[in-house]
């Protein structure tokens, strides 16, 4: 079936918003629907839609890998909670790292954690929910890159191998199939979510561990969460795209109170950027380089070494898996 683009410009919030509503309630009638919250732009517009569509017949289930931010998965529950959603949390950090144990290639690493996500955790959500159906927040730029090979679409289940029918016993609808990430924050805004989701940064897939070079560990997650955290704080009032932290795999010499530290390297990574197609390090003042690398040694115990990266995508990417 050709999916046709419904391109920003043309979008009439109201009219699609009213029109989707309708068309979830007469696809599920009086069964139950079921979807998975990530917190964001595309999983919690989703959410809202099928919310507003179906009430307490869409169970929601918010997932924790154990590589989210800090303080993020429970911020996205009770956020929800204000806007009369109750989203069911699912503690399944220790699969997702037993899963993770000893792989180091980037993309084993990420095959890890999607086939974790859809054939360990989700799946049994999904049949013991009772649901006919599966709401998923796939938009037409997943659909594009899936059909020209250029990614492997974590939330695109067909390509992943997924027959939803036999796996899950679900039928999927995907609301958002015909908007682009902009046109989906405009349905965020018109559905009344806050500023903080509808304008959320993009954050990946893997969480934390597209931000780790070499073995997931629970140690290193903490790291790169503590190194995450300062650096968001430190570049929050700076107009950029996207701003991260990557733990490095090997470690370095360093020096603390004339003793020898051998410890952690942190790389810090700030995006300007339209699209994440093409994008250029932000041009930060030093000052604002020399606070992060005196908060990082200082309060994230292990590392000895930050550095910032002045390379441009392509080739880099954004993120470092
Ligand atoms: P890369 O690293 O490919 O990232 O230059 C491009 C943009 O996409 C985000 N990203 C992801 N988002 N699942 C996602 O939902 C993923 O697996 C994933 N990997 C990267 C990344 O943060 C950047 O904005």
């Amino acid at each position: 079936m050709e999916i046709k683009e419904i391109r920003l410009e043309e979008l009439d919030p109201k009219k699609f918003v009213e029109e989707k509503i309708k068309e979830i309630s007469s696809i599920v009638g009086d069964s139950l629907a079921v979807n998975a919250l990530s917190g964001g732009v595309d999983s919690s517009t989703v959410t809202m839609l099928g919310h507003r569509a179906l009430g307490d017949r869409l169970k929601t289930y918010f997932i924790d890998n154990g590589l989210m931010r800090e303080g993020e998965t429970e911020s996205i529950v009770s956020r929800f909670k204000n806007l009369g959603v109750n989203v069911k949390l699912v503690d399944a950090k220790e699969i997702f790292f037993d899963r993770l144990k000893g792989l180091r290639d980037p993309e084993e690493k990420r095959e890890a954690i999607t086939q974790t996500f859809y054939k360990d955790v989700f799946n049994k959500i999904v049949r013991n929910s009772g649901a006919k159906y599966l709401l998923q927040g796939t938009n037409y730029t997943d659909v594009e890159e899936a059909v020209k090979g250029i990614k492997r679409q974590h939330n695109i289940l067909e390509q992943l191998g997924i027959d939803t029918e036999k796996e899950y016993e679900c039928k999927v609808i995907e609301p958002l199939i015909q908007l682009r990430k902009p046109a989906i924050r405009e349905i965020a805004k018109f559905l009344g979510l806050p500023e903080e989701i509808h304008n959320r940064p993009p954050f990946p897939g893997p969480g934390l561990a597209a931000r780790i070079i070499g073995e997931v560990t629970l140690e290193k997650v903490e790291i790169v969460r503590k190194a995450t955290k300062i650096v968001e704080e430190e570049l929050r009032s700076t107009k950029i795209f996207q701003c991260l932290a990557i733990l490095h795999e090997d470690k370095v010499t360093g020096v603390r109170e004339g003793k020898r530290d051998y410890g952690w390297q942190v790389e810090v990574r700030c995006w300007d950027s339209k699209d994440a197609v093409m994008a250029s390090p932000t041009r930060l003042p030093y000052d604002i380089l020399d606070r992060l690398a005196e908060r990082i040694t200082g309060e994230v115990v292990g590392v000895v070494s930050v550095t910032y990266n002045i390379t441009k995508k392509p080739p880099l990417t954004i993120e470092a898996l």
